[in-house]
């Protein structure tokens, strides 16, 4: 689906923008993304003045709190930044709002509508509203359906719905979800966030890519060899077991946040800066990507899950025995993949994507490996000789280096690997947002740029149905290989590049 820049936001993420004055709903307010993430997201807009002063906050869960608890509850994560900024939290409260209200109950929405109404009296907030569900992805198709049926969509200007991953299982049910949030609003009013895209690293992919013209012309078959995005963690399942134990690492980080990354490191250069621009080329290329083995996927995919591990002083708990998961999961908590693009730019270099759970080291990275030169004229100084390597640190330590060969010193004319930084603390001196700051001053402001558009969610999902659906129907096929915890992962996945005489980056 190819959709025209018509949208009046041509201006992209160009400049610094406005946000009108509005109530952002959040539905699930009473849960763990509400506290942990959205609220200090909004306090850093606030501290940064990057709200109007006609806004507020109305928190929906079905727990019977009010407003005051509501904003108790918000300020117990937020202990820190409030002493730093008792003044600013003073002012930012008497902007939360809470209301019980259970999505599946008309009664209740009519409720919200009416406190809604209040709260554009109080507030001055001119029925201008963004509708987040932070909840349980079930409630998706019949959240929509509740706030259209309550015609609280039905200004397109003045409304919009903020959806959470995971957007489906798969590619059926993105499609059917897809059909459902549509009837009910425009795909302008559509926002599937992917709090990857809202990472600084991430979208500077696009600007070191597009703002300067010495990678391009390399940024392609002719040159480069293989591409590696890593996202790995050391945190294990943490107190998530219910949702991760029927999602698995493929459906929670390889379906959105390693494609994301991957479309745009492997993306065409869009014709200019507007949101529809930038993802009419995200789409194109997720749906030129294939498993780089199709009928047999086993050959190109490897699933994990860490056992236990740590030290005598810090012991770590396998996946099997943590608390809520079945103690014969098969749940994967590492996967490991080749995958290739079919297009003119790609045909031909392995991608290799992998991401996991209790891991060795916390790091998010992409990683463009060179062809090497063609002819060797000088000894490597450390053995073989090395490739070029451009290494996008997406995080910690946020920058890019780029490693070539240099002259040893000395006599002989030997070559040794160095490595030219950047790194966006030193530069920049201070760190960046964290993603939902950007992506929730976005979806209020109506900038769908760092959204995913319908064609491009379900595109991610049907290239890795197939694996789904094998998976589930012969899992003997696709087996979860254990792995020590705070290790690679596991021994299968270094295989998988050993083929092709590759490692995988140890960073
Ligand atoms: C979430 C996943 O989307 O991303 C989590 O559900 C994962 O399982 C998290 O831990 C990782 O995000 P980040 O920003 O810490 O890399």
């Amino acid at each position: 689906m190819e959709i025209a820049s018509t949208n009046p936001l041509r201006v992209g993420l160009r400049q610094e923008r406005v946000i009108s004055p509005q109530c952002l709903v959040i539905f699930g307010a009473s849960g763990d993304l509400t506290h942990r993430k959205l609220i200090p997201a909004l306090f850093e807009l606030f501290k940064q003045r990057r709200l109007p002063s006609e806004f507020a906050v109305l928190g929906c869960a079905r727990r019977p709190w009010d407003d005051n608890k509501f904003r108790q509850e918000m300020s117990k994560p937020l202990k820190d930044k409030i002493k730093k900024n008792p003044q600013e939290w003073k002012e930012f409260i008497t902007r939360l709002f809470y209301e019980p209200v259970n999505l599946e109950h008309p009664k209740d929405v009519v409720k919200l509508g009416k406190r809604l109404e209040e709260i554009d009296r109080i507030k001055a907030t001119h029925a201008n509203r963004t509708f987040y569900l932070s909840v349980s992805p079930k409630f998706y198709a019949n959240g929509c359906k509740a706030l259209t049926d309550a015609g609280l969509l039905k200004d397109p200007k003045r409304s919009r719905v903020v959806i959470e991953k995971p957007f489906g299982r798969d590619y059926i049910s993105a499609q059917s979800l897809n059909r459902i949030v549509q009837n009910c609003a425009l795909e302008s009013q559509i926002f599937r966030i992917d709090h990857y895209l809202g990472k600084e690293t991430v979208q500077n992919i696009l600007v070191l890519r597009f703002a300067n013209t010495i990678f391009e012309p390399i940024w392609n078959r002719n040159y480069i060899s293989n591409i590696q995005i890593t996202s790995a963690e050391t945190v294990g399942v943490e107190d998530r077991a219910g949702y991760y134990e029927s999602s698995g690492a493929l459906r929670d980080m390889v379906q959105n946040h390693l494609t994301q990354m991957l479309a745009i490191t492997a993306m065409e250069p869009p014709g200019h800066f507007d949101p529809e621009a930038i993802r009419n080329e995200k789409a194109k290329v997720i749906q030129a990507a294939h498993l780089a083995n199709e009928l047999e996927p086993w050959k190109c995919c490897v699933r994990g899950q860490y056992s236990k591990g740590g030290s005598s002083s810090n012991p770590l708990l396998g996946y099997r025995d943590e608390i809520g998961v079945n103690p014969n999961s098969t749940t994967e908590t590492y996967v490991a993949m080749k995958l290739f693009i079919n297009n003119w730019r790609w045909q031909g270099v392995p991608f290799y994507i992998r991401t996991g759970k209790r891991l060795a080291k916390r790091t998010s990275e992409v990683v463009l490996t060179f062809r090497e030169a063609p002819v060797h004229l000088f000894d490597a100084a450390g053995g073989a000789p090395t490739s070029n390597q451009l290494i996008l640190r997406i995080q910690p330590n946020e920058g890019a280096e780029f490693k070539f060969d240099v002259k040893s010193p000395g006599s002989g004319m030997r070559s040794r690997p160095v490595e030219m930084e950047f790194s966006y603390d030193e530069s920049f001196g201070e760190p960046s947002d964290e993603g939902y700051v950007r992506l929730l001053a976005d979806a209020m402001l109506g900038d769908p740029t760092l959204f995913t558009r319908s064609d491009e969610v379900e595109a991610a999902w049907r290239l890795y149905t197939p694996l789904l659906e094998m998976i589930e129907d012969s899992p003997w096929q696709l087996p979860t290989y254990p792995y020590e915890s705070r290790t690679w992962g596991p021994s299968e996945a270094d295989e998988l590049l050993a083929k092709d005489q590759l490692l995988w980056r140890r960073p």
